[in-house]
């Protein structure tokens, strides 16, 4: 059964990792007929499947049926740097192993980056019954299906490089459940439901671009095995995220046509902006948590120990320091009626770094998206919420924010939460739109089609062979 597990890490000479694999490989399997995807699993889908890290093989097109997908364990390129370049260590030799110091911190990464990745397969289990087109469908599932080895990935990690401890964490990401009242997933925002389509694209757009970050500062990783196995999956992650900025996109423009014309989206089924906005500040916001506090000793730990790096460490134009003992992040926190400054020290700061470069990715999507709104001769825009809003960790969690980032009284919060969060009738309104079409080159009436098809062919493919 493992020649079926595509790799380049010469699984076929390591007996060690093939026995653990082996014993894993059949729980994945029932983990994935239990929560994966409700339905289709007979049905032959239009899959990319990496097959080798050359060029080109790690995206293969083909029709297969979900259960028969080729989960794979690959390693990217090897670096061109050839020592650790960041923090205490820098310029020591790579680690091919974990260092007993670190041991307890890597596994605790592997494990945090791990368990996001089922986390969202289960959470998007429902949405093949309400796809707005045969397109959709398909990106759904390649994106539960590269989440999937996602978790193939850290597990394999786990499994080569943790020992027995290793084992029982693989086997407890199969045991988790996203939302589950007594064994949750361990980030909160990956036991928020994803109940429609429009939160699967703000899920993706958001929150699996907080997934792209915390992979990027792992690429930089000195322990080598952990930064090859990240920068690969960066590749099929990118993919993730332009299937939710793409479909916010033609969610907007389907909204900008009507309104154009004169049409109340929400009186044919399309949704109308404010709704998409409260959509925008619900995800985006919770995405702000899962980059941690602003400033966190965990974060300059990580640093100083070469685990984690800042986006782009190796670039030495962006960072050019990379020792990073000096300088200090600033930031403006109401605090005892008034705005106080706070110097958090650099490497203190390096979550609030991490997502200082996220918000700016963020922001590209956004105008492109206002970029719509613009082409429809419409004056409405989307925005950002601040990250001060909705906080939940780190120096804004104390007190309450309004969507622009200013302060304001813990009474105020509810009576303004339904002008700025989904309410009820707003999910109810949004789910009321998804009605699942199935027909090639058709679509829902909320969603513009895309502009162009998949893995070579025209959107008005028949990307599902139903069984
Ligand atoms: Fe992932
Ligand atoms: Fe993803």
């Amino acid at each position: 059964m493992l020649d079926a597990i595509p790799n380049n890490v010469n699984l076929d000479s390591d007996k060690r990792l093939q026995r653990a694999l082996m014993q894993w490989q059949p729980d994945f399997l029932n983990w994935w007929r239990e929560v994966g995807p409700e339905g289709f699993q007979q049905d032959r889908i239009y899959l990319r499947t990496a097959i080798g890290v050359g060029e080109g093989g790690w995206a293969h097109y083909d029709y297969v049926k979900m259960p028969d997908y080729r989960w794979g364990i690959f390693l990217g390129k090897p670096r061109k740097e050839e020592a650790i370049y960041f923090g205490d260590n820098i310029g020591g030799a790579f680690w091919d192993q974990v260092p007993g110091e670190f041991r307890k911190e890597l596994r605790r990464l592997i494990v945090t980056q791990g368990d996001t990745e089922p986390a969202s397969v289960e959470a998007q289990r429902l949405l093949g019954q309400s796809a707005p087109s045969l397109i959709d469908l398909r990106n759904l599932f390649q994106v539960n299906v590269e989440e999937a080895r996602h978790l193939w990935a850290m597990v394999y990690l786990l499994h080569s490089y943790f020992g027995a401890n290793g084992r029982e964490e693989a086997d407890e990401m199969l045991e988790r459940r996203s939302g589950h009242p007594d064994r949750p997933r361990i980030l909160q925002a990956f036991n928020k439901p994803i109940d429609d389509w429009l939160a699967f694209f703000c899920f993706t757009m958001f929150t699996d671009r907080d997934g792209k970050y915390q992979l990027a500062s792992l690429a930089e990783s000195s322990f080598d095995p952990l930064a090859r196995t990240t920068s690969f999956m960066l590749q099929e992650e990118a993919f993730h995220l332009s299937v939710g900025e793409r479909g916010v996109a033609r969610t907007i423009r389907r909204t900008a046509q009507l309104m154009e014309q004169g049409t109340p989206p929400e009186s044919v089924g399309a949704i109308p902006l404010p709704v998409i906005q409260k959509y925008i500040n619900e995800w985006c916001s919770a995405s702000y948590d899962l980059f941690g506090g602003e400033d966190s000793s965990n974060a300059a730990n990580y640093f100083a120990a070469g685990l984690k790096g800042r986006f782009k460490e190796s670039d030495g134009k962006l960072n050019p320091d990379h020792r990073a003992l000096e300088g200090a992040y600033t930031a403006e926190v109401f605090e005892d009626g008034r705005w106080q400054t706070r110097e958090i020290p650099l490497r203190r700061a390096m979550n609030a770094c991490l997502l200082d470069a996220y918000v700016e990715d963020c922001n590209r999507g956004l105008n492109r998206w206002n970029g719509i709104l613009d082409s429809h001769h419409l004056t409405e825009r989307l925005s950002l919420p601040s990250t001060r809003f909705n906080r939940r960790v780190g120096i804004f969690a104390d007190r309450p924010y309004d969507i622009a980032g200013n302060p304001m009284e813990p009474a105020e919060l509810e009576s303004k939460r339904a002008e700025w969060m989904p309410s009820q009738a707003d999910y109810e309104l949004v789910r009321a739109s998804m009605v699942p079409v199935y027909e090639p080159g058709k679509m829902a009436n909320w969603i513009a089609p895309p502009d162009k098809g998949v893995g070579g062919k025209p959107v008005d493919s028949e990307y599902v062979l139903f069984h």
